[in-house]
């Protein structure tokens, strides 16, 4: 198993006790849409990819999904979505023979283009297909989109959609304030147009034939909470990717260090587990290749304890971003409110309540101070500790002590 740090991991590279989630997703869109919900960095990604990998594996007879794969972070309005989409589309369809349909649907006005799709690549006609769409309103690109949507019933394998990073395409609409129709109108129409397609399918006697898969690194939930229209996900099946436990800890430890034939004494093993639990195997991957960048292959407990101490204190690079993100996403008061939460967490679990009445009343709102709770908890910072009713609690130790030697407390 290597170490892949920051990057979705696949096959060999994939955690074996996590399998099953690839076996979850598998049967649910089977029959139904997905929404994959976990904090940033907890392998959400990866699942869809060691999924893809799986389905792309079998023999063509057994293979039972096409599978488009729309990486949404850098999209900035509907219509780089929408066209993100025809791409993708008219990509599968090309693969799968079916240009003649496509030439129909499209129209003469598209002829030079379709002709050309039975030759080249659809990635080589990027440049045409934009000059051909520009000026596409959104009542025409969900005309022309449905249609090729709807029209993946006639395919004999069942179609995933998987939209990754979703959410963060919506809060970049607000962010970048680059979409013409307001960010709660945008997201309204395109999640209900989305909505739609999703009963369109399911109306279908076996539960049609695409299905979506939503995914990405804030909650999408909540996100569609704040402006009213969270009714607009609530068919999609959850798939929840939980925080790695002591097995999984202990696993990907283990075949890490083997990879590399490091060798790591039985209470050192123990002392990394013990920091990466309840996090996630991102946690793991920076834990080894601090050890490995010592060049040695041997380490006793004070070792490992050293290279760990090193490691928070040089500022690590890997754990880094955690930080800047919270730099770039909240508001000023935001931020203040989760420096405070943060301090007072090095110290251990506190129920919320209690966070709230103590250390941060006076700087803000209740509710600011919760929605600052939540985005922490999506940023992948903290957890609602589910062994002690109401506490909050950093997201494995080791982010806790990265934090607390950031702010002096360690
Ligand atoms: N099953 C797994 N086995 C081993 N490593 C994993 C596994 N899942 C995720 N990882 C590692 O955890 C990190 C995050 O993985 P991934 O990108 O899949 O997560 P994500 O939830 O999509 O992250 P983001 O929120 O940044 O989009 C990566 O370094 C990846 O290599
Ligand atoms: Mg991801």
């Amino acid at each position: 198993m290597e170490n892949i740090t920051g990057n979705p991991v696949t096959y060999k590279n994939y955690l074996q006790t996590r399998l099953f989630l690839v076996d979850d997703l598998r049967s649910y869109v089977r029959k139904t849409s997905v929404i994959i919900e976990a904090p940033r960095r907890f392998g959400k990604t990866s699942v869809i990819k060691e999924f893809i990998r799986q389905e792309e594996e079998k023999e063509d007879q057994d293979q039972e999904f096409h599978v488009l794969f729309l990486e949404l972070e850098g999209e900035e309005t509907i219509d780089a979505f929408c066209f993100k989409l025809f791409k993708e589309l008219l990509s599968l369809y090309q693969c799968r023979r079916h240009l003649e349909w496509i030439r129909e649907l499209l129209g003469d006005a598209w002829n030079v283009i379709a002709s050309r799709l039975s030759k080249v690549k659809v990635s080589e006609l990027e440049i045409e297909l934009h000059e051909k769409t520009r000026g596409t309103d959104f009542p025409l690109w969900k005309e022309r989109l449905r249609s090729m949507i709807i029209g993946l019933n006639s395919f004999d394998k069942k179609t995933v959609i998987v939209f990754d990073e979703f959410p963060d395409m919506l809060l970049n609409f607000k962010n970048k304030n680059e979409e013409s129709l307001g960010f709660k109108d945008a997201a309204d129409k395109l999640t209900g147009w989305l909505r739609s397609l999703r009963q369109e399918a399911e109306a279908d006697n076996d539960g049609g034939k695409y299905q979506f898969v939503f995914c990405g690194s804030v909650n999408l939930r909540k996100t569609l909470e704040d402006i009213g229209i969270s009714k607009r996900i609530n068919d999609l099946e959850p798939l929840v990717v939980p925080p790695l436990n002591c097995e999984d800890a202990t696993v990907l430890v283990k075949s890490l260090s083997d990879n590399y034939e490091l060798e790591i004494e039985q209470d050192g093993i123990q002392f990394m587990v013990s920091k990466i639990i309840d996090g996630s195997p991102y946690y793991g991957q920076i834990l080894i290749k601090a050890l490995r960048d010592t060049r040695e292959k041997v380490f006793h407990l004070v070792k490992v304890q050293a290279v760990y101490d090193a490691m928070l204190r040089g500022g690590n690079h890997d754990i880094q971003h955690f930080h800047s993100r919270l730099n770039d996403y909240l508001s000023p008061v935001e931020r203040e409110c989760s420096a405070i939460i943060l301090k007072h967490l090095c110290c251990g679990g506190i129920p919320e309540k209690q966070l709230f009445d103590t250390y941060v009343y006076e700087r803000c709102s209740y509710e600011v101070f919760q929605s600052v709770v939540n985005r922490l908890i999506y940023e992948g910072y903290i957890t609602r500790d589910t062994e002690s009713q109401g506490e909050i609690k950093f997201v494995s130790t080791l982010l806790k002590d990265w934090w607390a030697c950031k702010v002096g407390v360690r």
